[in-house]
């Protein structure tokens, strides 16, 4: 597709339009891919935007209640731009009781983000989960692939300054 028909996006830059195009020529025509080819464009955008949703629709010939209805159903997908780091805090049992509680009211009230949020200079994304399996480590929270266990609220702070 030519350059200057792309739709206009912030976050998605002509040279990634050109490898979005170059996936939906690889998968337009095979049934069932949709998912394959969801997942190859969020790895090049950092998430799908709706004008993606609709621009892949379109390009794959399916509709786009159809697209947007896979992509807002798995949650591999965010709909939604995503911070550089990823924060997750566990809200199983083991880590509420010893203070889950007050590290997130932390995080949130230091980076003014709530839960399934991303900061304005998208830092970080805040995400809940049900038990990390580190249960004896508790409290956990996890930063992208960093295990930060017996974790406080005045501790987590330091821990999140060290994340660029
Ligand atoms: S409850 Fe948090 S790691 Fe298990």
């Amino acid at each position: 597709m030519a350059v200057d028909v792309y739709p206009q996006h912030e976050d998605v830059s002509a040279k990634m339009w050109g490898e979005i195009d170059q996936v939906i020529s690889e998968n337009k025509d095979r049934p069932g891919s949709i998912i394959a080819v969801l997942r190859k464009c969020q790895d090049i955008v950092g998430y799908l935007p709706i004008e993606l949703i609709n621009y892949l629709s379109h390009g794959m010939n399916l509709p786009s209640s159809e697209v947007f209805g896979i992509a807002t159903f798995y949650s591999l997908f965010s709909l939604k731009p995503k911070g550089r780091h990823n924060i997750k805090i566990c809200l199983g049992t083991a880590c509420y009781v010893k203070g889950m509680r007050e590290i997130m009211d932390r995080i949130r009230s230091t980076y003014k983000m709530h839960v399934g949020e991303t900061t304005q200079d998208r830092r970080f994304s805040l995400e809940a989960v049900r038990c990390l399996g580190a249960c004896g480590l508790a409290p956990v929270v996890v930063v992208n692939q960093d295990i930060h266990g017996i974790m406080s609220a005045d501790k987590i702070t330091d821990v999140l300054i060290t994340y660029e």
